[in-house]
């Protein structure tokens, strides 16, 4: 499974070229608002089964189907619960994944096996450019290889899919930087799945109540099922601490001649050799947006272990502690 990928600024006619090969069921990654995505035709089951093999992702761990606008939600939901028309119309195009009723003209490979299916709108101009262009849904999940941090550039998409897909769209740093939120609409109250560019407080402004995954894993692995499936890690060891403490933290590994890198929030006046500081923006905003890429550039130094300062856990914060906690365990 190797070819040439061509690496294209994502003008007008890479957009359309890109287009021509997601119509004839091949591989394009392209930036969203949130992370860069892996895209194949959703409605084909032999362009779906080539994302898995690309990422070498789990096949029992479903895809998020892209759409151009809401209206296009009955080409592959079966039934639209009415409540979702306020929600749609309140975050879309943006960072919200909805599950819904699985329309049968959605292929069971895109959906994991699920008789649900997750569906976006997505807001990156890019993204919008390519959905229409295709005139057809786009499954896409992040376009890293399984269990790396998601690519928040095309860079990071090269590092990991270069030689395994037939085009990379390069439309620069992702906007949010973090990946969309999961919202469960089959259930009532609807269910967070997975926290993400949306944040809780947003939804429960819209919808009232929001269920929270219990912290059972089981019960949490079957309604979502990217949890079962290790998230977001580096090579490095991640080590999530209190705020606070990353200078006594990090000193026996340092002691043991290790290469160490602390990430935190706050200016640091501690120097000792082979440990790297990163100091990370002080509002949520801006730390998603640089947290994958740190992540990645870290991990690309060579660090042993990576220490990182636990933030604030309210709006894109939860988010944000949400993946450090799976990058961690
Ligand atoms: O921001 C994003 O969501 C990016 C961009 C490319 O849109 N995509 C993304 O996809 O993060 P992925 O595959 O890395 O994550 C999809 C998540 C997984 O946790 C998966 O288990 C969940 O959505 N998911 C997909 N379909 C589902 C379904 N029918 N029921 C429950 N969870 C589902
Ligand atoms: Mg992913």
């Amino acid at each position: 499974m190797s070819m040439r990928t061509l690496y294209l600024q994502a003008d007008a006619e890479a957009v359309s070229r890109a287009a021509e090969v997601i119509r004839a069921g091949g591989l394009v990654a392209f930036p969203t608002e949130t992370v860069y995505g892996l895209g194949a035709d959703a409605l084909s089951a032999a362009a779906v089964t080539r994302i898995f093999e690309a990422k070498e992702r789990p096949r029992g761990n479903p895809l998020i189907v892209h759409l151009a606008d809401a209206d296009k939600l009955e080409d592959v939901v079966a039934r639209v619960p009415a409540r979702v028309e306020g929600i749609a119309r309140r975050f879309w195009p943006g960072p919200l994944t909805l599950v819904l009723p699985r329309a049968t003209a959605v292929p069971l490979m895109t959906t994991g096996g699920l008789e649900t299916v997750a569906v976006r709108v997505p807001a990156h101009p890019v993204a919008q450019a390519l959905l229409h262009a295709a005139s057809r849904p786009i499954a896409a999940p992040s376009a890293n290889r399984s269990g790396r941090p998601s690519p928040t550039r095309a860079e990071h998409v090269r590092e990991d899919l270069d030689g395994r897909i037939e085009i990379i769209l390069d439309g620069g740093p992702t906007p949010v930087g973090v990946e969309s939120t999961v919202l469960d609409m089959t259930s009532e109250p609807p269910t967070l799945l997975r926290p993400g560019g949306v944040t809780l407080e947003q939804l429960e402004s819209c919808l009232g109540e929001v269920r929270l995954l219990s912290s059972d894993a089981d019960e949490a692995a079957g309604r979502s099922p990217g949890l079962r499936f290790r998230h977001y890690a580096p090579r490095a060891r991640i080590v999530l601490i209190e705020a606070g403490t990353g200078e006594e933290a990090v000193v026996p590994l340092l002691e043991a001649g290790r290469a160490v890198a602390l990430m935190v929030q706050r200016q640091v006046a501690f120097e000792r050799p082979g440990l790297t500081v990163r100091i990370m923006p002080a509002d949520p905003e801006g730390y998603a947006r640089e947290l994958f890429g740190t992540l990645r550039e870290l991990d690309s130094r060579g660090m042993d272990a990576i220490f990182v300062e636990a933030i604030a856990e309210e709006g894109l914060g939860r988010t944000i502690m949400d993946r450090l906690r799976r990058a961690a365990s």
